[in-house]
């Protein structure tokens, strides 16, 4: 089983990693909602058992606590739980320094110290199976977040009925806002070299996160169903961080200089790089070029407003936050959970950067 696992890990990093020729025919996009402020949230029902809380343990891993998406997720996650009624000094938050073996070694450590609940950000989804056995097998409750595990394995928690769920977002929705962002611009607006196509380059995040593969085939499958022709110039891994970003999008200015007219970013760490390489090449955003991320950082909110962004797409962190913490007291207190707990994207543009950088407070 471990080594299916591993081919097919290695197989999909493969078919990513090939880029340009991404296959568009899998799956079908999710719904796309207009650009709005994110809906209110629902408060937690769990103020009668506020007593039982403070003494319940919860344990959370983080795949990585580098990553600034998962800051925002992890700070708002804590606040919330402790709103909730939880002690402060009964959640532990363990850094998995994006190494899996250090992860499962924080898990395994959890489960000896008696935890009450754990919300999970694997390292590899891939090596949910062997998380979910282990935390089944000590009979603690399990909510992963973020980094969504396969089908197969998520069928086994449903047949198995055992306590464990995922609460995210459907990463095919987000991608396609992105295309639609720059689809909306028209193709003579994006079409500087006067080629008849839509000239990119696409910076992907962990190939092993379902997150990138999606965002990248339905970004560019949104451009292509809006009737306009792609051509990809270069399609790299920066893993989501935004030093990789800014060097691989240096790299491909360098190669393709004028000839770029988009840059599509997986996430808004790597945007915010590629807006720096953009600058330093002596590009301007709405000018000569585009660019666009996901996540809907404050900084890129900001960016959108004044231009210098294209757009992103609101990664609902508070909302993905709460319902995680939701889904464990509804484990803690009996009523159980869905296996699957989604969250909608909103596409974020000038007309609507202000309204979702007030919803973030
Ligand atoms: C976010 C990225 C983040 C990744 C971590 C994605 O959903 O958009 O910013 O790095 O999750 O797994």
């Amino acid at each position: 089983m471990k080594k299916f696992l591993a081919i097919l890990a290695s197989t999909l990093m493969a078919v990513s990693l090939i880029g340009c020729g991404t296959d568009t025919s899998a799956g079908e996009p999710a719904a796309t909602a207009e650009p709005e402020a994110p809906a209110a949230q629902e408060p937690a029902a769990a103020a009668s058992t506020d007593n039982d809380l403070s003494s319940k343990k919860v344990g959370v891993c983080i795949y990585q606590f580098s990553d600034n998406f998962m800051t925002l997720f992890r700070t708002e996650l804590e606040n919330y739980l402790i709103s909730l009624g939880f002690s402060k000094d009964n959640i532990t938050i363990a850094d998995g320094a994006n190494d899996q073996a250090t992860q499962t070694n924080q898990i395994q450590n959890f489960i000896t110290d008696g935890v009450d609940v754990l919300i999970i950000n694997p390292v590899n989804s891939s090596s949910a199976s062997t998380i979910t056995d282990m935390v089944v097998d000590a009979k603690i409750p399990l909510v992963y977040i973020n980094r969504e595990p396969d089908a197969d394995e998520e069928a086994r928690w449903q047949s198995e009925n055992w306590d464990v769920t995922y609460v995210g977002c459907d990463a095919r929705q987000s991608g396609t806002m992105q295309g639609q962002i720059i689809a909306d611009l028209g193709l003579d607006a994006i079409d500087f070299n006067g080629n008849g196509a839509v000239d990119y380059i696409m910076i992907e995040g962990d190939p092993e996160n379902v997150d990138a593969q999606y965002r990248t085939e339905f970004s560019v499958k949104a451009l292509e169903d809006a009737g306009l022709k792609v051509n990809c110039l270069s399609d790299q891994v920066g893993n989501w961080d935004q030093t990789q970003g800014q060097q691989l999008v240096a790299n491909a200015l360098g190669q393709y200089a004028n000839d770029v007219e988009v840059v599509f970013c997986n996430n808004d760490a790597m945007a915010l790089g590629a807006l720096q390489a953009i600058n330093d090449a002596g590009r301007t955003v709405g000018k000569d070029i585009y660019l666009v991320g996901v996540d809907a950082l404050t900084e890129v909110c900001e960016d959108v407003l004044a231009g210098t962004i294209t757009g992103t797409v609101f990664n609902d962190h508070i909302a993905q936050s709460h319902s995680a913490a939701d889904a464990a007291v509804n484990y803690l207190t009996g009523a159980g959970n869905d296996h699957y707990i989604g969250c909608d994207y909103v596409k974020v543009t000038k007309d609507n950067a202000q309204s979702i950088l007030d919803s973030l407070g």
